[in-house]
């Protein structure tokens, strides 16, 4: 299997059966996020342990990829620290970008999937978008 195939099939696999996907009860943090362009939006809430993102979910619709990365963001973001979070999501961002290592897209796991999206720009806001949102959850002082 060629490696494109193998990748939209990991995206395929998140966008129709995605982690995580619901609401958790008294969530800590949460927001909701858009992709002005599309209408596309999600809601991510999460649960904090300290500084630990100890439960995360997300509900909403959008594109194919912009699903499957919400999924796998989900995967990747729990359990970890803020700081942890944010170098993830600054590797995130330069993966489907088009400007990360290959060794260290290699530590991204499913992610790496989404490194195909760098060819096309709008594809890219998509991918971000659950991205951004978790960004504000996580800052979300109410
Ligand atoms: Fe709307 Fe991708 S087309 S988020």
């Amino acid at each position: 299997m060629e490696l494109s195939e193998l990748y939209r099939e990991v995206i395929l696999t998140h966008a129709t059966h995605p982690h995580h996907y619901g609401e958790i009860e008294n969530p800590d943090k949460k927001a909701h996020g858009s992709n002005p362009l599309c209408g596309d939006s999600f809601d991510i809430e999460i649960k904090m342990d300290g500084d630990k993102i100890s439960e995360i979910s997300f509900i909403g619709a959008g594109c194919s990829i912009s699903k499957a990365s919400a999924s796998m963001m989900t995967e990747m973001a729990r359990g970890k620290t803020v700081k942890e979070f944010y170098d993830l999501l600054d590797k995130m961002e330069k993966l489907v970008r088009g400007e990360l290592a290959e060794k260290d897209a290699e530590e991204l796991g499913d992610l790496a999937a989404l490194a195909g999206v760098s060819a096309f720009p709008v594809r890219v806001k998509c991918a971000i978008l659950p991205w951004k949102t978790l960004k504000n959850a996580v800052e979300d002082d109410d």
